[in-house]
């Protein structure tokens, strides 16, 4: 099939690279010359493990090409739109000004062709009741259908070749329902081939299904940290307590994780976005739940700060501090709101002289944070420090040696933000091991 794919970014580049890959013939559509440019030459814009090789493939098979012409996207039979919907400035709500203009700019494009009229498939995470209203905007040149994305930053190509169900929000006239559900089973048939749930139900639902999703993830995240808290006042370990309530398949041992909380592009405007799309509809109270699950995050940034500030004796200014890990998870260069560079300039903000590395996010530091200290390796990073902080947990910070790492630091003080070192091992090398939530 023909498909376009309107936005390249996070979501976009993997999408039309996985389905260029998967037989179809796909233009990628992007308003930055650079990334398409970059695109076309086969390098990915950011770190997405596999997506390098799935996008040189499809490139190579010359089924997949980038342009920064919407014209290109004409002969599509489905346009898939996955631009950004950033919270706003000063705001909790989502900025949808790059999906009007996607749609806008797309509208004058579609044609229906000999198997039927073109479909558009928003990807992008709205606030619910976009789609309708951009159902109105396209009219009778297309027919719109929400097809939420749920893929996960460092398992990208992964999630969308192979997704654990597909959604599909769809117009409530039966004909062109019919047409959008056909058109998105001929775009997906090797992964329904497979047995993948696929789901269909109105607009709403399915624009609800995304951040309902996001909001159960986060609120899963705030829930063991608020228990992080309770075992740091009662001297309890949050690490057992998440392994002993996981056993219970109710609960399940997945995203109960303590630490310094949640971040990056997805998780924390979602859920703003959400409450601030509940006070349009009169609704605020359905969500305020959320509005704790957001301040129990960013306590928990706080918190590391407030155990730093503690092992430094106070005097903060001038001090070496190392933090291990600048982006919001490992196997990703994504910095966006991510908990440990917000640690890091907290810190740099009190004086310490921060030294941060990141297997894969430094050169985005060099870039866009020019006032930091970026290092190129944990050694170089921790050498003199009179604290270290582990913040992201790729694997070679957990895999660091504590006897070796501890012969180049001032002082042997760690703080395990993540939850991910052996405690007793580092206790053993001589180190001071500060956990979260955990003794
Ligand atoms: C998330 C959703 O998982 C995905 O389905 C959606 O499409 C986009 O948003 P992503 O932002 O890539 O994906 O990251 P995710 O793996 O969900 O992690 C989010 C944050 O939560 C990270 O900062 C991570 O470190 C943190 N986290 C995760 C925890 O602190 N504890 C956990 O137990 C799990």
């Amino acid at each position: 099939m023909k498909l376009s794919v309107i936005g390249c970014g996070y979501l976009g580049a993997v999408h039309a690279s996985c389905m260029a890959d998967l037989g179809h013939e796909v233009v990628g559509i992007d308003v930055d010359a650079a990334k398409v440019a970059q695109l076309n030459a086969g390098e990915p814009p950011f770190h997405e493990p596999g997506l390098g090789e799935v996008l040189r493939r499809a490139l190579d098979s010359g089924r997949l090409r980038f342009s920064t012409d919407m014209a290109d996207a004409a002969s599509a039979r489905v346009h898939f739109v996955g631009v950004g919907t950033p919270q706003q400035q000063g705001s909790y709500a989502a900025d949808l000004t790059y999906v009007d203009a996607a749609i806008d700019a797309l509208v004058p494009h579609l044609h229906a062709g000999s198997d039927g009229p073109a479909v558009v498939a928003g990807k992008s995470t709205v606030p619910v009741g976009t789609a309708a209203r951009l159902a109105e905007k396209i009219g009778d040149a297309g027919v719109l259908a929400w097809n939420p994305e749920f893929l996960r930053e460092g398992f990208a190509v992964q999630d969308t070749v192979a997704p654990d169900r597909l959604v599909y929000g769809l117009p409530g006239d039966d004909a062109k329902a019919a047409v959008a559900r056909d058109a998105l089973d001929a775009v997906y048939a090797s992964i329904l081939e497979r047995g993948t749930p696929r789901l269909t139900a109105d607009y709403a639902s399915a624009e609800l299904v995304k951040v309902a999703a996001n909001s159960f993830l986060a609120t899963k995240i705030s829930f063991i940290n608020a228990m992080a808290e309770m075992c740091e006042v009662t001297g309890a370990d949050v690490s057992f307590l998440a392994e002993a309530i996981g056993h219970d398949d109710r609960i399940g041992k997945k995203f109960l994780k303590a630490g310094i909380g949640f971040g990056g592009g997805c998780l924390p405007k979602d859920i703003r976005a959400f409450m601030a799309r509940a006070g349009e509809l009169g609704a605020e109270q359905s969500l305020t739940f959320l509005r704790e699950v957001d301040s129990i995050n960013l306590r928990r940034r706080q918190h590391v700060v407030n155990l730093t500030v503690h092992a430094l004796e106070g005097r903060v200014p001038g001090k070496p501090v190392a933090v291990l890990g600048a982006a919001f998870k490992p196997h990703s260069d994504d910095i966006r709101d991510s908990p440990a560079l917000d640690v890091a300039s907290r810190l740099s903000g009190l004086g310490a002289k921060v030294r941060i590395v990141d297997p894969a996010a430094g050169p985005v530091l060099r870039r866009v944070r020019p006032d930091l200290d970026v290092r190129d390796s944990a050694h170089d990073a921790v050498a003199g420090a009179h604290v270290v902080l582990l913040l992201t947990e790729w694997p070679e910070f957990r895999d660091l040696d504590p006897v070796e790492l501890g012969e180049s630091v001032e002082h042997r003080t760690i703080i395990d933000g993540r939850n991910v070192l052996d405690s007793a091992a580092w206790r053993a090398a001589g180190w001071t091991y500060i956990g979260l939530g955990r003794p």
